[in-house]
């Protein structure tokens, strides 16, 4: 049975069939899927009731797994699984089944996921694709939302165009975590919180085609004054996450959501019944494009 894509959004978002995850997959598969992530920046699998093992398999087919930063800095008790590269994305406990308390400092961390980010672009290199899938839903909210930085790129006009393409910005995640009101105590792990500048434009290197490389973890324009940069990256920001440009994902139990942090933005959105579960595992590649982005923007 040959891989499908439908499209679920005009710009961006395909939906995959005819393909079980859950198994290995073959050359052709993983090349299907490449390509579809180079069209759509976007996949959704529906019914894939993978395991642990299972995503991290899966990811392994399309490049190098990162480890998770909130994975290294926590203590192993605090962790609920062992593999470093599964991202644990729920309000759970260790013991997987009591709900995190309102003020637990993971959930408090984890509240700056719902301001629109790239994964780990705080790095320097950012994550390439994040996988994301769904074991215990909410009955209600808790949808994640993802950007078309392809397309907010394209419809900015020629001066914006002029202007983004040599701007570098500065990220870490002291930045994102500062506008949602938490501290990170930065004299602890002053290596993994310093800024690393990006370019703010990437190009795919398949099609060529150009995205805006935003995040929440931007604080600085190099060689801009901090005020305004700020201001002009919320600007930005706005243009780039009107309604147009959106997909907003609404989670199904085996869900498996893969996008490409080069070329969109997400965020999480609120569920109000903090008696219910959420649990969503998550894997990340490195983005490779972005190292290069990195090393020119050092130079
Ligand atoms: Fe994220």
């Amino acid at each position: 049975m040959a891989i499908t894509i439908s499209r679920v959004h005009p710009t961006f978002v395909g939906e995959v069939s005819g393909v079980d995850i859950t198994k290995p997959l073959t050359r052709d598969q993983v090349d299907a899927i490449e390509a579809g992530m180079h069209e759509y920046a976007v996949l959704v699998f529906h019914d894939q009731p993978l395991t642990d093992e299972q995503q991290v398999e899966f990811t392994r087919n399309f490049g190098e797994l990162e480890v998770t930063l909130a994975g290294q800095l926590a203590s192993p008790d605090k962790r609920r699984f062992q593999q470093l590269e599964l991202g644990d994305i729920s309000n759970l406990q260790e013991n997987g089944e009591s709900l995190r308390a309102r003020d637990d400092s993971r959930r408090m961390y984890a509240l700056a996921n719902r301001l629109w980010h790239s994964d780990a672009s705080f790095r320097a290199v950012g994550a390439g694709y994040t996988l994301l899938h769904a074991r215990v839903v909410p009955s209600k909210g808790g949808n994640t939302e993802f950007a078309d930085m392809r397309a907010a790129y394209s419809a900015l006009d020629a001066e914006a165009k002029a202007e983004v393409d040599g701007l570098v910005c500065e990220h870490s995640i002291v930045f994102s975590r500062e506008q949602i009101g938490l501290e990170v105590k930065s004299d602890q792990h002053p290596d993994k919180l310093k800024p690393v500048p990006h370019k703010l434009v990437v190009t795919d290197s398949v099609n060529g085609r150009k995205s805006l490389y935003l995040s929440s973890h931007i604080g600085a324009i190099q060689g801009w004054p901090v005020p305004e940069a700020r201001a002009y990256l919320r600007d930005l920001t706005e243009h780039a996450t009107q309604r147009q440009f959106v997909y907003a994902h609404q989670w199904r139990v085996g869900d498996l959501v893969m996008w490409d942090n080069r070329t969109v933005m997400h965020r999480a959105r609120q569920f109000r019944d903090l008696n219910e579960k959420r649990d969503l595992r998550r894997t990340s590649l490195k983005g490779v494009g972005l190292e290069v982005a990195n090393r020119l923007a050092a130079e």
